[in-house]
């Protein structure tokens, strides 16, 4: 199987760089092109990424060589696919302009609000994909636009999914401690207002992040029904918070499930979850999508890394007495690897073997 052309715009942010990380050595797809916006055009991208420090491992050497192109000067008929980390209001107009051609596999908010586009996890909502056809006819698009959860929601949905098929989920309280570079170029680079803001400090608001969580998990936990998806209706309130962490979200999660089940009843739920994505043994996706971690006092941000990629930990799983059938745990996620480049990979692996590339 020849590897498919990919072209990744906003390859040089935070988002960006995750997703050339999960596509340097990939399997299926090899990076026909990095553009980003006209500051870079020209440089090469050791030259436009001299600035940033979101790689975890810095990419192959030619690479690193390639030449980065503005997303005006390309003409999306030369790749195959795109993976776009582009700010949101960018993405609205390069997302739509590439979609008219191939399929654009998303990290921006640009279009998960809009009725004829899903929200993709692929290990959480497979079965919305359905709606892609749709899209195409309303749009007159030959490709599509796909975009993945916001970096906070994927942790959120992917512990709720196993909970919600199995007792029901009624009421869900969380507050967020979100990294850094979940703010992308201006959470990380040392001169920026909002680091040195940031630094030692914890930022009670991010906004619209908690109306994002809101409406992103009742759309990806809800039913595709003939073809239209029916909302979950699930009860969210969240606080959304920014703390001195460089890399992975926490959130401290509340709930009323539908009927009563233990702590030891939940653990062992979240460690069975299962999905599709995990019979096709896709490249990216983890064996097992949520591990409850031993230690008494994790899972921490600091020591997210030791486990598998792509995983969701969970900690401080354990019966909560203040609301019906309550259950309370902490998990964390990579916001880029899992919220980012790795999700927009998996995604694109998915939708390769569902034959929608
Ligand atoms: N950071 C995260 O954890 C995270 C997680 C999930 C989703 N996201 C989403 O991913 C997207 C990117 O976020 P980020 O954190 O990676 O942001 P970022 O670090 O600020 O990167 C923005 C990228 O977009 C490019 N760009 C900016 N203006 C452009 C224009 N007019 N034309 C073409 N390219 C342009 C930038 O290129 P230059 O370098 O040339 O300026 C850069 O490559 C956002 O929609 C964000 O909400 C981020």
């Amino acid at each position: 199987m020849s590897k498919k052309q990919a072209i990744i715009i906003g390859a040089t942010g935070a988002a960006g760089q995750n997703i050339v990380e999960f596509t340097a050595d990939h399997p299926w797809f090899e990076i026909g092109c990095l553009s980003a916006s006209e500051r870079s055009h020209g440089k090469s991208y050791r030259d436009a990424t001299a600035k940033a420090v979101f790689f975890r491992e810095v990419p192959k050497e030619e690479v690193m060589e390639m030449k980065v192109i503005g997303a005006d000067h390309v003409d999306p008929r030369d790749y195959d696919v795109a993976f776009s980390a582009l700010p949101t209001e960018i993405a609205k107009v390069q997302e739509a302009k590439f979609a008219k051609h191939i399929p654009v596999i998303s990290t921006a908010s640009a279009y998960r609000y809009e009725a004829d586009t899903p929200v993709l996890l692929p290990d959480v909502n497979p079965t919305h994909i359905g709606m892609i056809e749709g899209q195409r006819a309303n749009r007159g698009w030959n490709g599509y636009v796909v975009p993945g959860p916001n970096c906070t929601t994927i942790g959120l949905v992917s512990t709720l999914k196993p909970l919600l098929d199995k007792y029901g989920v009624d009421v869900v309280s969380m507050v967020s401690m979100q990294s850094l570079s979940g703010a992308g170029e201006k959470g990380l680079r040392a001169d920026s207002e909002y680091r040195i803001n940031a630094l030692k400090n914890v930022i009670p608001l991010i906004g619209g992040e908690e109306e994002k969580v809101f409406m992103e998990t009742n759309k990806i936990l809800g039913d595709m029904v003939d073809g239209k998806l029916i909302d979950a209706s699930i009860n969210i309130h969240s606080t959304c918070t920014r703390v001195d962490v460089k890399i992975v979200h926490t959130e401290a999660i509340h709930l009323g499930l539908g009927k009563a089940a233990s702590a030891e009843e939940v653990k062992a739920t979240f460690e069975g979850y299962r999905s599709e994505a995990q019979e096709q043994k896709l490249p990216s996706v983890a064996e097992q999508p949520i591990i409850v971690v031993d230690e008494e006092d994790g899972p921490q941000p600091k020591k997210h890394g030791d486990y598998p990629k792509m995983v969701t930990l969970v900690g401080r799983l354990r019966e909560n007495p203040l609301f019906n059938n309550g259950i309370s745990y902490v998990i964390t996620s990579d916001n880029l690897e899992k919220g980012a480049g790795g999700g927009a990979v998996l995604s694109a692996e998915y939708l390769q073997v569902k034959g929608f590339l």
